[in-house]
């Protein structure tokens, strides 16, 4: 009755096509070579399945990535759930999030070119960060060396672009300048005003309650954006691999508003300037690479394509301050 009982889970656990034990079976075994072995997707052809064993999710403020879609999974180890008893939640070894980027395609069935998918995966010893390329034809993706960066030719809004997988010490740069390298899963992410933090709660996917954390008032819009795109490195973190002066959303407007920069560059403003913002620092960083400002542009990676719609409205926003 017993063995019965596990035959019939493996064969859902591996979508019915593949005998052998996938990654989500062995958490912390190496990463397999293609993503079919991984197990995270029963059927490579159509990426919008994903095993039973993923708990899906959406940060409230994501990291903007070029215009792309993006899908987020976490797979715990058989049994286990997050640990919440401290303010830094502990995710146990074995603990695997993904996050896979696809770009719209009008020649794709589904309207999808997939680009990459990214894996954190819990050891022993820490975090491993990895990345794996999609084929054109989905038929797999395979895992990138990580060495270097990446290219794939991708388009957004009829722009023809070349979307960067980044390398290793790239995501380190990113995961690692925080205290916690799980960015997009914490209780102000979480917590979306539609049920997503409650629905976690349901599936006991922590060991605890939770309460959930919400960024109040009519800058809340900024103040998010700017969580998910600048406090992983601007967190004020001394022992981050690239942190810098915090923006978080507590702080946010009183480290800005008529603030002198202190970059080690040789960068000199003022970060936002009430009424001005071609004189903001901030802004102009957040525009372009070229900025005249002498820092560089911010986010300094993981971009290809800058965001024109929230620079718009940081400018007019900026341009209404009252000056000080
Ligand atoms: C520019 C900074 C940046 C870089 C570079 C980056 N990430 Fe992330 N990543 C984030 C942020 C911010 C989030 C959470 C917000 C979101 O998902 O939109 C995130 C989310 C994730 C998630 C979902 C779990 C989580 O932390 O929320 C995975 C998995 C992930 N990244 C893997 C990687 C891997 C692997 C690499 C390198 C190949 C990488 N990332 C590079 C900033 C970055
Ligand atoms: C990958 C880490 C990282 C991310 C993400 C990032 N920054 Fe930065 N930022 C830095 C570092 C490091 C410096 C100092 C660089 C230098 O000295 O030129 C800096 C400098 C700056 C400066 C100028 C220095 C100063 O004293 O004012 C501004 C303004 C700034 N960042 C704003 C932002 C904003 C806004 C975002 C999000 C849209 C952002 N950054 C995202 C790492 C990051």
């Amino acid at each position: 009755m017993r063995q019965w009982f596990w035959a019939a889970a493996w064969v859902v656990g591996c979508g019915g096509t593949q005998p052998a034990p996938t990654l989500l079976d062995e958490p912390t075994e190496e990463l397999p070579a293609l993503l079919s072995e991984v197990g995270i997707f029963p059927r490579m052809d159509d990426p919008s399945e994903v095993s039973a064993r993923a708990i899906e999710f959406a940060p409230r403020y994501p990291l903007w990535s070029n215009g792309s879609e993006k899908q987020r999974q976490l797979v715990l180890p058989e049994g286990e759930r997050v640990d919440v008893s401290e303010e830094h939640w502990a995710f146990p070894v074995g603990t695997l999030f993904f996050k896979t980027f696809a770009y719209a395609d009008d020649g794709a069935d589904d309207g999808l070119r997939y680009a990459e998918t990214r894996v954190l995966q819990r050891l022993e010893d820490g975090w491993q960060e990895a990345a794996y390329l999609w084929r054109e034809d989905r038929s797999d993706a395979e895992l990138l060396e990580g060495r270097t960066a990446t290219d794939v030719d991708a388009e957004h809004e009829g722009e023809a672009f070349v979307h960067e997988v980044p390398s290793r010490r790239q995501c380190r740069t990113c995961h690692e300048s925080a205290e916690v390298e799980i960015l997009g899963f914490t209780a102000l992410q979480l917590d979306d005003g539609e049920g997503q933090l409650e629905r976690l709660l349901e599936l006991e996917v922590f060991d605890g309650e939770v309460e959930g954390e919400r960024i109040e008032g009519e800058d809340a819009w900024l103040l998010g954006y700017v969580t998910g795109n600048c406090v992983h490195c601007h967190n004020g973190f001394a022992d981050g691999a690239n942190s810098s002066f915090p923006l978080g959303h507590e702080v946010f407007l009183d480290n800005t508003l008529g603030r002198e920069t202190e970059s080690s560059a040789s960068g000199i403003g003022t970060r936002i300037v009430p009424g001005n913002a071609e004189d903001s620092v901030l802004y102009l960083a957040f525009i372009e690479a070229d900025n005249g400002t002498g820092i560089e542009e911010m986010p300094p990676l993981g971009i290809q394509l800058r965001d024109a719609e929230m620079a718009a409205r940081l400018k007019a926003w900026i341009d209404d301050l009252p000056p000080l």
